[in-house]
């Protein structure tokens, strides 16, 4: 062989190994593209602008690392112009927004091959474990985390039975009982749930005298009968005994079905008095159902243990009302407690971008949405230009950016020194906790805690007054131990 042609021969087996590399780092662009790092945890200071784009539009809902792409059955396809399209136009019925009116043309396709590589990037890092055990240094209390058990994907609920048991609800459809070995245990004789989108298993609710009665209330997403592909938010009351239910009944269905499925709410608690308070949501923020008291949507209910109305409901003699409704004009409720010295009822619930709410719920009361809010569309327009109006309620304390908040609860007893009285509230987006100290209906500071333990779908105070909460993803019901040392 001559060395003329060794040389030949050689480009041309080096030439396409260069080429790779150059796509592998570059993607198939011919100029050199800033070398970008998607807006992950310890990634590089990502200064390009889809990545700042991704952050204020699209990571409160897809997370800073493109997770919910990971392992996503692609509805449009994964192709760069099925991407774009999705962008572009948006799929309401899931609640993705559209963004035409937000970028050009040039910018959704950098946005696109900037979530492509991201996704790539997020799916070949090793699974992000979630805290779990450790410690954590609040600024009045140092707390352990105790891991009481690993439940599924999104453990959406934990609720407290008088024995000490817990029980936990998975998203998916899935109710578990968890007794003093920290096992789970799978309860038969669950209401067969709508698992799409947003909609599954969703809130757990012991009676007040379940010792006697054994009753539990579950809220989750059911589907319209007649395969219409409607769905919406109901309450079923049954019997549970060991790991069985039985004697189930829906006692409250949210009217009407919509096709949508996102937003259901699906919060529930028992006041002082014994009602049972059911939140749902608004199911698409494109309707103006929250405004109008002759649906259920966007509302919190108050309804008897037995699901029948009480007489002193707020609209119980307005015609056309629905009787259930005990308030109205709320978006997305995904939190509710009740004060531990007023008895009043609290709620949170998610704004749009920005604008998410801690209100304190009075019967009758309108709390606005969408006439007033602190918050602007997903794509960047205004909802309204009024953030109040006379006749609405305003919130006791709202959060712009959002935080996504899920889960709320009072800490009662005497376990948390400091923190007595404090409202909690888990934020799916920053993957903390919220503590709000309140000064009676007024909420005087807040703290965020506990920050990076995950996406935080539950936060509960036990009647022995420990705090558990639930994340996701892997999911994990967490025990909140405060140290003295
Ligand atoms: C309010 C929440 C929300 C925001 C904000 C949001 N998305 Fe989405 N997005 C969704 C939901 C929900 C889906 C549907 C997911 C599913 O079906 O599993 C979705 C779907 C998508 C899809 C289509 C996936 C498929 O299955 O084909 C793409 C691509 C996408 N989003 C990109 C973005 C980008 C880029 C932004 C920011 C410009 C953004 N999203 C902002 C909620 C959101």
């Amino acid at each position: 062989m001559t060395k003329r042609r060794k040389i030949t021969l050689s480009v041309v087996m080096i030439a396409p190994l260069l080429v790779l590399t150059y796509v592998a780092f570059n993607g198939w662009h011919l100029i050199p593209q800033p070398f970008i790092t998607y807006g992950g945890k310890g990634s590089m200071a990502d200064t390009s602008v889809a990545g700042s784009q991704y952050r204020q539009y699209c990571a409160g809902c897809h997370g800073n690392d493109m997770k919910t792409f990971v392992n996503h059955e692609w509805k449009f396809g994964k192709t760069r112009s099925a991407v774009f399209k999705a962008i572009k136009y948006g799929y309401p019925v899931t609640g993705m927004p559209a963004y035409d009116v937000t970028f050009s043309d040039k910018e959704t396709y950098n946005l696109t091959d900037y979530l492509l590589k991201g996704i790539a990037v997020t799916a070949a890092a090793p699974v992000e474990a979630t805290k779990g055990p450790g410690v954590f240094q609040t600024d009045l209390l140092k707390i352990k985390i105790d891991t009481v058990a690993r439940a599924g994907k999104i453990p959406w609920c934990v609720g407290f039975l008088p024995d000490g048991d817990l029980l936990v609800t998975e998203r998916g459809g899935d109710l578990y009982r968890i007794g003093m070995d920290r096992k789970l245990q799978k309860i038969s004789g669950v209401p067969q749930v709508m698992a799409k989108g947003q909609g599954g298993l969703f809130d757990i609710l012991p009676h007040p005298d379940f010792s006697s009665n054994q009753l539990v209330y579950i809220s989750y997403s059911k589907a319209e009968s007649g395969n219409t592909g409607k769905s919406t938010t109901a309450v079923m009351r049954a019997k549970l005994e060991g790991t069985a239910l039985s004697e189930q009944r829906d006692i409250f269905v949210a009217r009407p079905y919509r096709n949508t499925e996102h937003h259901y709410g699906g919060r529930m608690l028992f006041d002082k008095n014994g009602y049972l308070f059911i939140s749902v949501g608004e199911r698409g923020n494109e309707n103006k159902s929250s405004q109008s008291i002759s649906n259920d949507l966007g509302k919190i209910h108050r309804i008897k243990e037995d699901g029948s109305i009480p007489e002193d409901n707020p609209f119980v003699s307005t015609k056309e009302a629905s009787p259930s409704i005990f308030s109205y004009g709320h978006r997305n409720p995904q939190g509710l407690s009740v004060h531990p010295v007023t008895g009043a009822v609290w709620e949170n619930e998610h704004g749009p971008m920005g604008g998410d709410e801690i209100n304190l719920i009075v019967a009758g009361k309108n709390y606005g949405w969408p006439e007033i809010t602190y918050g602007i569309n997903y794509n960047g327009t205004p909802v309204t230009d009024k953030t109040s109006l006379p006749g609405m309620e305003q919130p006791l304390h709202f959060w712009v950016p959002s935080i996504a908040p899920s889960g709320l609860a009072f800490v009662q007893g005497d376990k948390y020194k400091g923190w007595e009285g404090n409202v909690l509230s888990g934020s799916l987006k920053f993957r903390w906790l919220s503590r709000c100290k309140t000064d009676g209906n007024i909420v005087s500071a807040e703290e965020s805690m506990l920050k990076e333990i995950g996406r935080m779908r539950d936060v509960r105070v036990s009647p022995d007054g420990y705090i558990y909460v639930t994340v996701e993803d892997p999911g994990y019901v967490l025990k909140l131990l405060p140290v003295y040392e």
